[in-house]
């Protein structure tokens, strides 16, 4: 795909993000949160859903969780612009209750069509909602810190940032998850090249 294709694919599933009323959540969002990033370092990280900060600003992960996982990805010397974040739902559930089944039914196609476009090489689920929705038979605490292979792809669920918030055992164990992403990203590419 040529850089000019990329952009405008990318332009395109934002906006019909940004328009979408495929389900209730449309009525009682503020904004809807497509995604951030260039993704060019082949690492997509995917949470559960917008909350208030994110629905106010139309951007993932700004708020309390947000910030957390930013310090953690600077002790990796990663920047948010070479990743791509986005949720499994793109518009806040109210209260930040769990997002409905109909829900992510009619959520999943955008995010599917974002795989497709990035094309990552590495895939960190955020949380169990988001490892659900790659490998549903799994918890998250007996898969936390495996790379699973999917679909020429590598999953790599860890906690949730919120998780680590609650709670320091949690935040410690998603710090030392997050730092094999380098070595991750580095076999990815090797691997790739044979
Ligand atoms: N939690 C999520 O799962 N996603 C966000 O964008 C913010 C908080």
């Amino acid at each position: 795909m040529s850089f000019k294709d990329f952009i405008s694919k990318i332009n395109y599933l934002d906006s019909s993000i940004k328009t979408c009323t495929l389900c209730d959540l449309h009525k009682t969002r503020n904004l809807s949160v497509p995604g951030s990033g260039t993704g060019f370092s082949g690492l997509m990280m995917v949470g559960e859903g917008p909350g208030f900060n994110e629905d106010k600003e139309g951007l993932p992960f700004v708020g309390r969780a947000g910030k957390l996982l930013d310090k953690l990805l600077s002790e990796i010397s990663i920047t948010r612009k070479d990743i791509f974040i986005t949720n499994i739902v793109k518009c806040r559930p109210p209260n930040n209750r769990d997002p409905l089944p109909n829900e992510l039914e009619f959520c999943s196609p955008y995010l599917e069509k974002q795989i497709k476009i990035f094309n990552p090489r590495v895939i960190v689920t955020l949380g169990r909602f988001s490892l659900s929705y790659f490998l549903p038979n799994k918890t998250i605490s007996s898969v936390r810190g495996q790379q699973i292979e999917l679909d020429g792809r590598i999953i790599y669920p860890v906690y949730h940032p919120a998780a680590g918030l609650r709670n320091s055992k949690f935040s410690e164990i998603l710090r030392k998850d997050l730092h094999l992403i380098p070595s991750l990203l580095v076999s990815s590419l090797e691997n790739k090249k044979c």
